[in-house]
Formats: C-alpha cells, sequence, structure tokens
C-alpha cells in the first residue's frame, strides 16, 4: 500500500458504467506528465463531422485527463493545446481553437478551484486574440492560490523558438557582462526556457502521444532529452480512464537510467 491508497473516491467508469478505482499504488506516477493530443481531426472525420467537432470533443478529454491525473497524484500535467505551426491551419480551425481555451475555462474553472488544480501555460499568450489571452489570464489568476496539479497548457508554442530565445537571453547576459561564457551549462540554458517557473518539475516524465502518430513534433524538445514515450493508436478524443491506466503501467514497467548502469 502507498500513502496514495485510500485517498480516491470510486469514480464511474466512462467505458461500462461500473464503479473503478485509480488506485495509485498500483502504478509508478510520472511527477510531470506531458501529452501531445493528436487525432482529434481524424476523430471528427470517422464521424463524418467538421474537424472542429474533434477539438470540441477533445477539450472535454483534456478535462477527464485533469482529473485522473490529479486522482493519481501527477503534480505537473501538461498539453500541447497549440505549437507555433498550427497558425498555418484553415483560418476557421485555428479561430476555433483560439475560442477554446474561453469555452475551457467558463466551464470548468469552479471545478478546477475544487480540485486545487492551478492553470498555467507555456508559449508566447502575448500574441493569442485578445478575448483567448485574457480567459488565459483570468485563470491562471483565478487558480494562483491553489498548489495541486499544475495544469500547464502550451499554448503557442514551438520548442525550437523556446531553445532560441533562451540562448539570446545567455547572449544578452554575457553582453552585459552578467555572464561567462564558462559559466553556461544544460543548467543555465533551461534556467531560461520557459518551464524554468517548474523547477525540479520541468522535464517530464513520461510523454504520451495519441492517434498513431510517433514524433516529438517541436513539443519540449529540451526537456524530452530523458523523457520515456509512450505511443498509442487511440484517437485523442476517445482516451478515457483505461488508456490512462494502460499507460501508466507501461510508465511502471521503464526502468529509467538517465544514461547510468545501474548498481
Ligand atoms: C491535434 O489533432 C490537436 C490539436 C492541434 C489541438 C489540440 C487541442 C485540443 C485537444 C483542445 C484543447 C483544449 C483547450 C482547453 C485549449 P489534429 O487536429 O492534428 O488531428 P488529426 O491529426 O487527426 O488531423
Amino acid at each position: 500500500m502507498s500513502i496514495f491508497s485510500g485517498l480516491f473516491t470510486p469514480k464511474k467508469s466512462e467505458q461500462n458504467g461500473q464503479p473503478s478505482y485509480l488506485d495509485a499504488s498500483e502504478y509508478k506516477v510520472p511527477k510531470h506528465l506531458a501529452i501531445i493530443m493528436d487525432g482529434n481531426g481524424r476523430w471528427a472525420k470517422k464521424r463524418h463531422l467538421p474537424r472542429v467537432a474533434g477539438h470540441k470533443e477533445g477539450m472535454e478529454t483534456v478535462k477527464r485527463v485533469t482529473k485522473l491525473a490529479n486522482q493519481a497524484g501527477v503534480k505537473v500535467l501538461t498539453v500541447y493545446a497549440f505549437s507555433t505551426e498550427n497558425w498555418s491551419r484553415p483560418e476557421d480551425e485555428v479561430k476555433f481553437l483560439m475560442k477554446l481555451p474561453v469555452t475551457f475555462f467558463d466551464t470548468f474553472v469552479p471545478e478546477l478551484l475544487e480540485q486545487n488544480v492551478r492553470v498555467e501555460t507555456i508559449g508566447d499568450i502575448d500574441h493569442l486574440p485578445a478575448a483567448t489571452r485574457q480567459a488565459v489570464l483570468d485563470a491562471k489568476a483565478d487558480t494562483a492560490k491553489n498548489d495541486g496539479l499544475i495544469l500547464n497548457f502550451a499554448l503557442n508554442y514551438g520548442g525550437q523558438q523556446e531553445i532560441v530565445d533562451a540562448a539570446k537571453k545567455l547572449g544578452q547576459r554575457m553582453l552585459d557582462g552578467e555572464l561567462a561564457i564558462e559559466q553556461i551549462d544544460a543548467d543555465t540554458l533551461a534556467s531560461e526556457l520557459t518551464t524554468a517557473f517548474l523547477g525540479d518539475l520541468a522535464n517530464p516524465d513520461l510523454i504520451i502521444r495519441t492517434s498513431g502518430e510517433e514524433r516529438l513534433s517541436n513539443f519540449l524538445p529540451f526537456q524530452a532529452a530523458y523523457s520515456e514515450f509512450y505511443f498509442t493508436d487511440v484517437l485523442w478524443p476517445d482516451f478515457a480512464e483505461g488508456d490512462f491506466k494502460a499507460a501508466l503501467a507501461a510508465y511502471t514497467k521503464r526502468d529509467r537510467r538517465f544514461g547510468k548502469v545501474k548498481a
């Protein structure tokens, strides 16, 4: 039995209507879980629906997975909601994706408060449409005092640009005479990344990608250096409690050595 035992209340399983537990004592739980939520478009296509219907359903999955991650004892859940490359999608789809955070926070902030979840973001939120940016800022402010799970949205995020920006900041500090070249190492660079506020939790322990695609797509390339990966064919809108448990079960079996030999 782990310290998590007994903390969880029975939840209705979404798959068979039977009550079920997410008993974290059965798993090794990643402290930082990151998710590439892929397959919304294909989910919609299979149902002869417009692509945006998949994104709407995908938003519901974010709510479900936030609760599951919180129950399991995950400390940081980073979700890839909008990449810097996503701006080149059809205008209507981009517009819809930009409205999603507004809808999401309008409907979900009370539950986030109940669950002691704090909202954070990585990525350039200054260049989001005004209403989207405001919804995000409000959600962050409303949940700022919560000290439970951090629900971290990667919004207008691109990993290579993040590294370039960090390199520029280090260069500026050198030009200002604050930093010597010998002082630059992985930790100094990490201190200028947008995940620096997460401290020891900045690097994901586990990255899940749904929909059968197996690549990083510019998501946390620096921070993922020693992450474990879990790929599933399940499309993001269909990702349910059983799939979450399967990912945790796979992670539980991983032997993380960080390049070392086991003693
Ligand atoms: C990838 O699927 C998904 C996205 C680019 C958007 C992800 C956004 C959500 C799941 C909703 C986020 C919720 C909030 C609250 C902001 P895709 O469209 O590339 O799917 P496809 O590969 O099947 O076409």
